[in-house]
């Protein structure tokens, strides 16, 4: 098992969930978050004056799935969120021990 973190648009969203659906992801977890990658912010400008913005809102979505949903859970991601320009957002990938369902104790994919 693996856990997928992406951090992406909040404009990606709603399209990201639909697309997760689709491919059979049964559960995840939504954060809003702010951060700031390789640019470091942003230079906003309010009544003539500009400002630099440190942190973007992001929202990171964080599910673990079986080892052979991975690919395809990774291009379900970019095709939601590619715009193609900057910011459009990063995923994470790591090993996941083992999953219980507190339920039933079922464990490992089957708790997924
Ligand atoms: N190394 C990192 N670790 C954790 N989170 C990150 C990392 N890099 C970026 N992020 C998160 O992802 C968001 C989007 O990053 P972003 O897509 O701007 O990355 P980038 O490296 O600047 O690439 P690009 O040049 O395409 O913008 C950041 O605002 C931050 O929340
Ligand atoms: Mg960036």
């Amino acid at each position: 098992m693996k856990k997928i973190e992406t951090i992406i648009r909040p404009s990606k969203l709603d399209l990201l969930i639909d697309r997760l659906e689709g491919i059979g992801i049964k559960g995840m977890n939504i954060f809003e978050v702010k951060g700031y990658g390789a640019q470091k912010g942003h230079e906003e400008m309010y009544r003539g004056v500009t400002y630099h913005i440190r942190l973007r809102e992001k929202i990171r979505v964080e599910m673990v799935v079986s080892d052979d949903m991975v690919e395809k859970v990774v291009d379900t991601i970019i095709e939601a969120a590619k715009t193609g320009n900057v910011g459009d957002g990063k995923i994470f990938i790591s090993p996941v021990e083992d999953a219980i369902r507190i339920r039933t104790g079922e464990k490992g994919e089957a708790a997924l």
